[in-house]
């Protein structure tokens, strides 16, 4: 609509963008994938994690308040969710891919990725070349998948709609490895029983995705990455996640 339609977030910010629900920005995520996003029953979104602070800072600096929308990962990844104005802003570790690009808008890379396998410890399985035969559980839409697909030719790959259901599927033993994200994978393995066997060099950048078209809030969102650059915010909030 027009520049001053009632879709207008009207916040008191001069950025003239237009937001889904007045005065909110709304994200929507494919909860959980720790540590990027997570449910919290004690912060006042219900989530947190790195994207989340990553949007929460966004949000602060819109003068918008944040809320957070659980969802699927494939929605998010094929733009379903942001064409159908569910959310603002897709913020769910999404790889920025040039597919994506016909269907989506990106901000700039706000975090370097990159592809694992993971499997229980004292599993014979330690490289890729190890998965023939093997059932490889994979995140439906994900980059992770495309990467077992075109370089774990002999692994049974099973697909799950979240990485929620993939390690429950690795706990149980129906699945007997892994291959997504790295630092989700890190995650699991810190929580004790799982190895990161081996890490694929796929040098993936994370983007928060936005519906196609929208320019005005894209450029808005990357004013505000670039900002939380200058000021130590995304310094703050990478260390508190990511310390070395
Ligand atoms: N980075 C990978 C991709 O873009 C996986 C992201 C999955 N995100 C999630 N919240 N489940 O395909």
């Amino acid at each position: 609509g027009g520049s001053d339609s009632a879709g207008d977030s009207g916040s008191g910010d001069d950025s003239g963008i237009t937001t889904v629900a007045d005065g909110t920005l709304t994200v929507c995520s494919d909860v959980p994938y720790p540590p990027f996003e997570d449910f919290d029953e004690t912060s006042e979104s219900g989530f947190k994690g790195f994207d989340i602070d990553i949007v929460q800072a966004i949000a602060d600096g819109l003068e918008l308040e944040l809320a957070v929308k659980d969802s699927s990962f494939d929605a998010l990844q094929s733009g379903q969710a942001l064409n159908a104005a569910q959310c603002d802003i897709a913020a769910s570790a999404m790889t920025i891919t040039e597919e994506r690009k016909a269907a989506l808008d990106f901000s700039d890379g706000y975090y370097d990725s990159q592809q694992s396998l993971l499997v229980a410890e004292g599993s014979d399985i330690a490289s890729i070349d190890d998965l023939d035969g093997v059932k490889v559980g994979v995140q439906q839409g994900t980059t992770g998948k495309a990467y077992a697909e075109e370089n774990a030719t002999g692994a049974e790959l099973v697909s799950f709609p979240s990485d929620a259901e993939m390690f429950q599927a690795i706990k149980a033993g129906q699945v007997d490895a892994l291959l997504q994200d790295l630092p989700v994978n890190i995650n699991h393995q810190d929580q004790g029983g799982f190895s990161v066997v081996e890490t694929y060099s796929t040098d993936e950048s994370y983007g928060l995705a936005m519906k196609k078209g929208n320019t005005a809030l894209v450029e808005a969102v990357n004013e505000q990455l670039s900002e939380m650059r200058d000021d130590g915010t995304y310094d703050e909030i990478y260390n508190s996640y990511f310390a070395t």
